[in-house]
């Protein structure tokens, strides 16, 4: 696995002499911003050899190397998930490469499924903390020695610091912020209301199918991390709707303007 990465890396740095500070994934709907920054140059994932490609509709598959303010960032246009049929450690593949690239710090977004029933859809929630047991950890195996401890601590998975900066990012930006606990279940298909009871019982405020692998990857080589999850519906069976990925991706794409906002005021202020 250290080869393979080491592969993809090496290749990524032929291509371009450009050393990212802060790295971005952006979820379900919330692509566009990509286009906002800067841009210095974009790499497909297609480009890059033995680099896992995403085939969800809705998800770019490349990074965008650029500027935010004078922040420079490395985004993520698309990600892996475990649910197209990729190992554990080939989705959290790219978040790795990342921090090989020289990131300290990376924002994780997604689209979710709300439990908590004080959340809307549309609303934006800091995650706070998450639980993946849902979903094999993407440190099983062999541990990469180069990166991180076989036995990572992930008692503050989400930077203390880092969701300071959020809550201040947000109040500046006068932007209503939620936040609570997010919960990764494998997908594709969206949970039945048992599982939701279950996750609400577990302790969780949100459900989606990524993001939380991600986290442990880039804790585990000892990067700073935020998350924060677009509310797109409430969760199967608090509500009488049936789910749906285009209205997911609807409310992902009513919320963008906040959620572009608020993102940018969190990279110029992190
Ligand atoms: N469940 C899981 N993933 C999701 C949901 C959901 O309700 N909404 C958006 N992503």
């Amino acid at each position: 696995m250290m080869q393979k990465l080491m592969t993809c890396a090496e290749s990524v740095k032929a291509r371009i002499d450009f050393r990212p500070t802060v790295g971005l994934v952006l979820g379900s709907g919330l692509g566009n911003y990509a286009e906002r920054i800067q841009t210095v140059q974009t790499i497909e994932y297609s480009e890059i050899q033995g680099f896992p490609t995403s085939t969800v509709k809705g998800h770019k598959g490349r990074f965008v190397f650029g500027y935010v303010g004078n922040i420079p960032v490395v985004i993520m246009q698309g990600r892996v998930h475990y649910y197209e049929g990729y190992a554990m450690s080939d989705v959290v593949l790219p978040t790795r490469l990342m921090g090989l690239l020289g990131i300290h710090s990376l924002i994780l977004t997604n689209a979710a499924g709300g439990i908590n029933p004080n959340f809307h859809p549309g609303d934006l929630m800091m995650i706070t903390d998450q639980i993946a047991c849902g979903v094999p950890s993407p440190l099983i195996g062999p541990n990469l020695e180069a990166l991180g401890t076989r036995f990572p601590d992930m008692s503050e998975i989400y930077s203390r610091r880092l969701q300071a900066v959020v809550r201040s990012a947000a109040q500046n930006c006068g932007i209503p912020l939620q936040e609570g606990v997010y919960v990764q279940l494998t997908g594709p298909n969206y949970e039945t209301p048992a599982e939701v009871r279950m996750c609400r019982g577990w302790g969780g405020d949100a459900v989606g199918m990524s993001t939380a692998c991600e986290a442990m990857a880039a804790r585990h080589m000892g990067l700073e991390v935020c998350g924060i999850s677009c509310i797109t519906n409430l969760a199967a069976g608090l509500s009488d709707r049936q789910l749906d990925h285009k209205e997911v991706q609807q409310t992902a794409d009513r919320t963008a303007a906040a959620f572009e906002k608020l993102i940018t005021q969190l990279i110029l202020t992190m």
